[in-house]
């Protein structure tokens, strides 16, 4: 059968047997960063988007795709970069084959809540398992992040806001607003 999905933002397809699943459709168009470290939806490696939910791959026919928009890591390039660099400073990947699941579902945490707690980051990232790590380095380096982003986004604030002009005319605002993950309120 040929199955059809915008896969990264690009229309593909190709031909599927019926068992075919998710991940392997994804892993033979080159999407290399989904990985699988179960196969039973244990694991949270596999993750990728359709139509920006986060799904286990290893565990989705790729005939329900078909139709449906699919992002992986290799889409979200932009969006991982902002905080994908204080996995590294902090340590926090070992082998690092976990990454990209772990980056997937932190990016959906982000868009679903702008500003989690660290509980609210250990819950929804409790289904992504890492061999390696022990956790507390991805916690440490998503936390930083967080602080980071508020710092930064309130230097911003106070120093360009300081004449106290209305919210709705000021252009540092709508700046500030536009580094601001969808959701986010200022
Ligand atoms: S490989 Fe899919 S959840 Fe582990
Ligand atoms: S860093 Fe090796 S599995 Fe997580």
């Amino acid at each position: 059968m040929r199955v059809e999905i915008i896969l990264n933002g690009e229309r593909i397809g190709r031909e599927a047997d019926p068992d075919m699943t998710l991940y392997d459709f994804v892993r033979a168009e080159g999407c290399l960063s989904v990985k699988c470290g179960c196969e039973s939806s244990s694991c949270g490696l596999c993750t990728v988007f359709v139509d920006d939910v986060p799904v286990l791959s290893c565990s989705m026919l790729a005939a329900r795709a078909a139709g449906h928009r699919v992002d992986t890591l290799e889409g979200l390039q932009e969006e991982a970069g902002a905080f994908i660099g204080f996995l590294a400073d902090r340590g926090a990947d070992q082998c690092g084959f976990c990454n990209p699941g772990m980056v997937m579902n932190t990016i959906a945490l982000l868009r679903e809540n702008p500003n989690p707690t660290e509980e609210d980051v250990k819950a929804y990232l409790a289904g992504n398992l890492c061999r390696c790590s022990g956790y507390e380095g991805q916690l440490d380096a998503i936390m930083t992040y967080l602080r980071t982003r508020k710092e930064k986004t309130s230097r911003l604030w106070e120093s360009r806001c300081a004449r106290r002009t209305p919210w709705n005319s000021c252009p540092a605002r709508r700046a500030i607003r536009l580094t601001l993950p969808p959701g986010s309120v200022l």
